[in-house]
């Protein structure tokens, strides 16, 4: 077997060696970005003379002609091919001959990985923010179509003041959006370029890495060739950026878990988004909603597992930084899947509005109202709040409508005792980002705008 270093070595490598240290079966899922490298580091080795024009173009040939064989899959692996650089280098050499032995002049494979890597990111992130957007699309439209709907909302998981649905439902949306900034962030930081740098110090070549970082469409290249090629914070943000985002879809799950229970039967969901039982002929689970809470434990895995992984490493590149792969991959993988699934489940689920509103109108949910209206009077606040957890306490010992105790109270009297009319609560959230439904209604056309403008910005060249 010949290896790329075979010239200092007497004998090939042990078959331990090359199972732990191959990882051909990973990164052959950047072959493209490994390819769109190669094109443009062969265009600029022509450029600043270092090949011939006749050169570039057998190399860029043989780059074409690979691609598609890996695209077809008919790419035909060696045991040599350690890893993607390798196997394309490899491929096109024996294409292109001795035009192909002269594409790896002024390269390393170690600036050849990060820029690969750094293009995967960009990619990817692009990808994920365009679902994320789709998913907060879904809960805009359930936002708009459930007008006026209501529900508890809960503190400590106690029922605590009543919201309208909409609310509810744009408070993930707001999050999701946040995640959306935080994808861009890992784009924007992913996009520098680091080919150029070499193994790890530049090159005593002419090469030109602010034409390549053009030709790659990257934002600007490296400044410093170490840093280049032995930095993966870039990996590490987009961890960061799929963990709390994994985690905000947790959050959505455990309460979608919580709402199609018997007990909340808050929503039904549609058949093509839950599971049965193998025994337990009614049952009818929310298996992707758990599938996103207990995902954000694996996502959050990577995060913490890459920045061990980087704590203790010296300058520059060291075969630990191989790891940074697959974790990236698997995050990329988890959410896209749980994106698209949670979307469709949210999308086809039904409220069911007239459950909501019934434990949304238990009567002691508006005890801040009762409370809030006594501090119009003058009545300080402590001492409202004292008056009405009496009358609550009351209404609960003695199995009494707290109306009926409101309305005999002269302090209160029936036109406090209102108050607690059903819906009436949730239409007196008229605080600016309230519950409410003239403070919704501004929120909606809020959500509407930052969703916009973070389409645009997808769509424009970030
Ligand atoms: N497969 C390697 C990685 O993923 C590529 C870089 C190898 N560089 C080296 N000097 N051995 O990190």
């Amino acid at each position: 077997m010949t290896t790329l270093w075979h010239g200092r070595f007497k004998g090939g490598p042990a078959e331990a060696l090359q199972a732990l240290n191959d990882s051909i079966s990973f990164d052959i899922r950047m072959y493209k970005e490994d390819i769109e490298g190669s094109r443009a580091h062969v265009r600029m080795l022509e450029r600043v003379g270092l090949i011939s024009e006749s050169d570039r173009e057998k190399i860029l040939d043989a780059l074409d002609q690979t691609e598609k064989e890996i695209d077809e899959e008919k790419f035909v692996f060696e045991s040599s091919d350690e890893d993607i650089h390798t196997a394309v280098e490899r491929r096109v050499t024996e294409i292109a001959g001795d035009a192909g032995a002269r594409l790896h002049t002024g390269r390393s494979r170690n600036d050849q990985v990060a820029t690969d890597l750094r293009l995967w990111v960009k990619r990817e992130m692009k990808e994920i923010s365009g679902l994320v957007l789709d998913f907060q699309e879904t809960l805009l439209t359930h936002a708009k179509q459930s007008k006026d709907s209501y529900l508890p909302g809960y503190t400590h998981m106690q029922q605590a003041q009543p919201v309208l649905l909409s609310h509810h439902l744009l408070a993930h949306g707001w999050a999701l959006s946040r995640d959306l900034d935080r994808l861009f962030e890992a784009l924007t930081r992913a996009d520098i370029s680091p080919l150029g740098a070499g193994a790890l110090a530049g090159s005593s070549l002419p090469l030109d890495p602010d034409g390549v970082a053009e030709d790659l469409g990257f934002s600007h290249r490296f400044n410093n060739s170490l840093d280049a090629v032995s930095d993966r914070d870039f990996v590490v943000d987009a961890l960061y950026a799929l963990a709390l985002l994994g985690v905000h879809l947790s959050r959505i799950g455990e309460e979608l878990i919580l709402w199609s229970s018997t007990e909340f039967g808050f929503v039904e969901l549609d058949d093509a988004f839950s599971t049965g039982s193998s025994m337990l002929p009614q049952k009818k689970n929310p298996d992707i909603a758990e599938l996103a809470r207990g995902k954000a434990g694996r996502l959050i895995g990577h995060l913490s597992g890459l920045l061990a992984t980087l704590k203790g490493l010296p300058l520059a590149y060291n075969k630990d930084l191989q790891e940074d792969k697959e974790p990236l991959f698997d995050a990329c993988d988890t959410v896209r899947l749980l994106l698209l699934a949670l979307n469709g489940m949210v999308d086809t689920m039904k409220f069911n509005s007239e459950v909501m509103k019934q434990h949304a109108d238990n009567p002691n949910s508006a005890a801040i109202d009762l409370a809030e209206y006594l501090v119009a009077k003058g009545i300080p606040f402590r001492e409202a709040h004292a008056i009405v957890g009496s009358h609550v306490a009351a209404s609960i010992e003695e199995g009494t409508d707290l109306a009926d105790i409101v309305s005999s109270d002269e302090r209160l009297g029936p036109e406090a005792a209102a108050l607690l009319a059903p819906g009436a609560a949730v239409n007196r959230r008229t605080s600016p980002g309230g519950a409410g439904p003239e403070a919704v209604k501004v929120q909606i056309k809020e959500f509407q705008i930052q969703l916009d403008s973070q389409r645009e910005r997808l769509k424009s060249d970030i």
